[in-house]
Order: structure tokens, then sequence, then C-alpha cells
């Protein structure tokens, strides 16, 4: 008998039927869905969802912790609506308004400084996908420093490495302008 109970005891040390760890399924987000990709045992990982024009705040996915909690967050989740962040600058010019991040829907106005010529939209909106509606525009006072010698060909270093050498790299090289 007791060489039997030193059998079960060995074979519990050996065979340790351990109670698995679990994160919660009393996780939700506001406005939005939880979804457990891969169950949620430790090192798994849950995903939000959010409607479109939505994007999850201030995560999209958690882990589960070997504490068996989803890895921390600084806030309720929340699903919210693409912005546009700011601020849109323009050499040369005023933008109006000047904002550190703009609501979908939001209308940005340029204007360039007297003497100098106003290329691209006379103003963009900010998109229900967080992207503007056109690149910013730009007041120079030469075409011919923004739009390259008509000499230049296509795809040519003129109008493009010109625009990037003086303007920065925020700016698409669509030749829209010229
Ligand atoms: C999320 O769940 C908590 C409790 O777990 C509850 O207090 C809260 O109201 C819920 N929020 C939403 C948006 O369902
Ligand atoms: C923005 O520019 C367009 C022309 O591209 C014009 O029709 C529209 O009225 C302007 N909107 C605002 C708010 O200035």
């Amino acid at each position: 008998m007791l060489v039997f109970k030193l059998i079960i005891l060995i074979q519990a040390v050996l065979n340790p039927v351990v109670a698995e760890v679990l994160c919660s399924k009393d996780v939700n987000i506001t406005k939005g869905q939880v979804e457990f990709l891969e169950g949620r045992g430790v090192g798994s990982v849950l995903q939000y969802t959010c409607p479109n024009h939505h994007r999850a705040s201030p995560v999209s996915w958690r882990v589960c912790g070997a504490d068996g909690k989803w890895s921390p967050i600084r806030q309720p989740a929340a699903c919210v609506m693409y912005h546009c962040s700011g601020p849109v600058t323009l050499e040369n010019g005023w933008v109006s308004p000047r904002l550190a991040v703009y609501s979908v829907g939001k209308t940005v106005e340029f204007q360039c400084r007297p003497g100098y010529t106003h290329y691209g939209a006379p103003n963009i909106t900010c998109l229900p996908t967080g992207k503007w509606s056109a690149p910013p525009a730009v007041c120079d006072t030469e075409v011919k420093s923004f739009c390259g010698d008509p000499g230049v060909p296509a795809g040519g270093s003129g109008w493009d490495g010109g625009l990037r050498r003086e303007r920065g790299s925020g700016i698409p090289a669509t030749g829209a302008w010229c």
C-alpha cells in the first residue's frame, strides 16, 4: 500500500496537472468588438476591431500575461474616429486654422504671402481615412525652381529632386501642379 502511494506521488511530481492560466473573457471596447484570436491562454492575443473610419485606442491588441492578466492599457479601450495629424505647414504663407489634430471633415485653407504664387489646392480636407484630400499647397516665387526646366524629361531629376531639396520630403511628387 505504501509503495502504491509512493508511485502515485512520484507520478504526480513527474506529471503535474497544472491548472491552465486563462485571461478573462470579460473584456470590452466602446463601440467595437473583441476577438480572441488564439483562445485566452498565456501568450495569446486579443484583437479589438472597430467600425469603418475608426481605430482602436489606445491599442488594437493585447497579450495574455503569465499572471493571467491582459497587457495593461492606460485608459479604457474605445473605437475612435480617425483624425488627420497636424500641424499643416506652409512656407511663405499661412495655414488656417492651425491645429495639432484635425477631425474628419475639417478643412484647412492656404494663403500665400504677397509676392508668392500658390501651387496646389486652395484648401485640403481631412478624409474619413485619416488622410488629407490633397498634398499641402506650396508658395513659391518662381515656377522654375519648383517645376523644373521644360527640358527636363518626365521622371528626370528636375522637378522631383528640386522639390524634395527645397521643401523637405513631406510632399508627394505627383507632378499635378506643373
Ligand atoms: C465594459 O465592462 C466593464 C466591466 O467589466 C463595464 O463596467 C463597462 O461598462 C463595460 N463597457 C462597455 C462599453 O461595455
Ligand atoms: C476649398 O476649395 C474648393 C476648390 O478646390 C472650393 O470649391 C471650396 O469652396 C473651398 N472650401 C473652403 C472651405 O474654403
